[in-house]
């Protein structure tokens, strides 16, 4: 659903001690107004510690008819995720509001079916354990025990984490009060999906390590520092204090490190991601963490599968690595749904400054939709940076359409469509890996960067 608008603008808004800025704007169709923090003062957002991204929460507030906005805003402001038409069916609703908050409700109860999901697999090991014969018993031994506990203890640690980002969503802005019934009938609803959820929760425990972690500064650093060296290397010539004016956005923003490592260096930064489950879990930590390494998290606690050791199974996590809040003041939101969709409008043109993305243009059925579109919010001295692979997320997906091609191909569109490609390299990077398993996933992943080719 894209929210219908009007009467959009910047309002100041007490926000307990302190006067803070809010995008405001009325929802049409939920019939509610709006308030997004963009711009948090850094002393405030330190104290706060949660005021830092956009999402601070529908507020009741009336703006007074004749306020004038304090900043003309031309950008998109958050609009909500378009779900998919089969997830009416999925849930059965009616109207597009409707889906989308059984949407939403079903990803908290997913969060929540964590804890007793894990553990009936990790029983699963116990109870197989147990059917073997005594001598086979004593040979696996008390280590084999233990190990088994102490995996039951990591699955609760990770499940006290997920319950808070559970709570915190339960009570934060992507629910409307009354909308779509209860979690537990989202969940009964959602059942058959309930494998594919449970997966979906153990990869995002994961993700957080490789954003939110010193755990993942490996992968941070082959693949989002060439990104942000070539962004700053782009506006070398613009001076720190004038880089706020500069519109970076980051589509398939996973947990929002990539837009916040932007945000740090003093670019205005969006991020857009289609997740819901994403965009809870980042509302989360970027929201309501209040300090360096809070949570501890256990995300390769689920297989046994090639570990040099059993210490890699059980190796703790901390959250996140960086105080969210730590930024200095300038523009940090992140927007919910398709990128194509929310993006790909003709006012958007020439809007955003860089565009940034890691890991994301295989995500598309058709790249040459996120290519045009990138191409058109593209202002005409702007950069887009490009690092990922090309495994391309629908291939042989039942129902749905998938354009794939290899990386010479994609190129030879890139510069059809306008582009100047520059800095192309490989780089060598995993996603999501724990370091020392006997399996590793490699990426050979495709850098460039791309500016709009002149025409005159
Ligand atoms: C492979 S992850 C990459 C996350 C992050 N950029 C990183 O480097 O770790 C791709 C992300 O893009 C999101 N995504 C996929 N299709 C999307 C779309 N059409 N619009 C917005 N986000 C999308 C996914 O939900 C996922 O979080």
């Amino acid at each position: 659903m894209t929210s219908s608008r009007t009467r959009d603008g910047w309002l100041p808004f007490n926000f307990g001690a302190e006067m803070k800025r809010f995008f405001v704007w009325r929802d049409e169709v939920c019939m509610r107004w709006t308030a997004f923090c963009f711009a948090c003062d850094h002393r405030v957002a330190s104290m706060r510690s949660g005021l830092v991204m956009s999402h601070v929460g529908t507020v009741e507030v009336m703006p007074p008819a004749a306020a004038p906005p304090v900043v003309p805003v031309e950008r998109a402001p958050p609009s909500r995720a378009s779900r998919k038409p089969e997830q009416s069916a999925r849930y059965g609703m009616e109207t597009a509001e409707e889906t989308e908050q059984a949407h939403v409700r079903a990803v908290i109860a997913s969060l929540r079916r964590y804890r007793p999901e894990a553990l009936t697999s990790n029983n699963k090991r116990r109870s197989d354990f147990y059917q073997l014969s005594l001598a086979h018993q004593d040979l696996l031994g008390q280590p084999h025990k233990d190990l088994i506990k102490n995996i039951d203890g990591c699955i609760l640690a990770n499940a006290r984490f997920l319950a808070l980002v559970a709570d915190t969503a339960s009570e934060g802005i992507f629910i409307s009060e009354g909308a779509a019934g209860s979690e537990e009938q989202q969940a009964s609803h959602a059942h058959s999906h309930n494998r594919e959820d449970a997966s979906k929760v153990r990869s995002t425990l994961k993700q957080f390590a490789r954003e939110w972690s010193s755990a993942g500064a490996r992968e941070r650093r082959a693949v989002y520092d060439p990104m942000l060296e070539a962004l700053e290397a782009h506006f070398v010539h613009t001076s720190e204090p004038t880089r706020t004016g500069l519109h970076c956005l980051v589509p398939g923003a996973g947990l929002g490190r990539l837009v916040w490592e932007t945000a740090k260096r003093g670019f205005s930064a969006q991020g857009n991601e289609f997740s819901m489950l994403m965009l809870l879990a980042s509302d989360y930590l970027l929201n309501h963490s209040d300090a360096v390494e809070q949570h501890t998290i256990y995300p390769f606690a689920h297989s046994l599968s090639n570990l040099p050791a059993r210490t890699t199974a059980l190796q703790p996590v901390r959250l996140p690595d960086v105080l969210p809040s730590d930024l200095p003041p300038v523009d940090f939101s992140m927007t919910a749904g398709d990128f194509v969709e929310i993006y790909g409008t003709a006012e958007a043109r020439g809007q955003w400054n860089a565009i940034l993305t890691s890991f994301f243009i295989d995500t598309a059925r058709n790249v040459i939709e996120y290519l045009e579109t990138i191409h058109n919010l593209l202002a005409d001295d702007g950069i887009w940076i490009n690092c990922g692979p090309l495994l391309w997320h629908f291939e042989q997906t039942p129902g749905e359409t998938s354009i794939e091609m290899p990386l010479d191909d994609l190129k030879r569109i890139i510069t059809s469509i306008g582009f100047d490609m520059a800095n192309e390299r490989m780089i060598e990077t995993m996603y999501t890996d724990s370091a020392d398993m006997l399996m590793q996933h490699r990426y050979t992943a495709a850098f460039w960067t791309c500016t709009k080719r002149r025409t005159n």
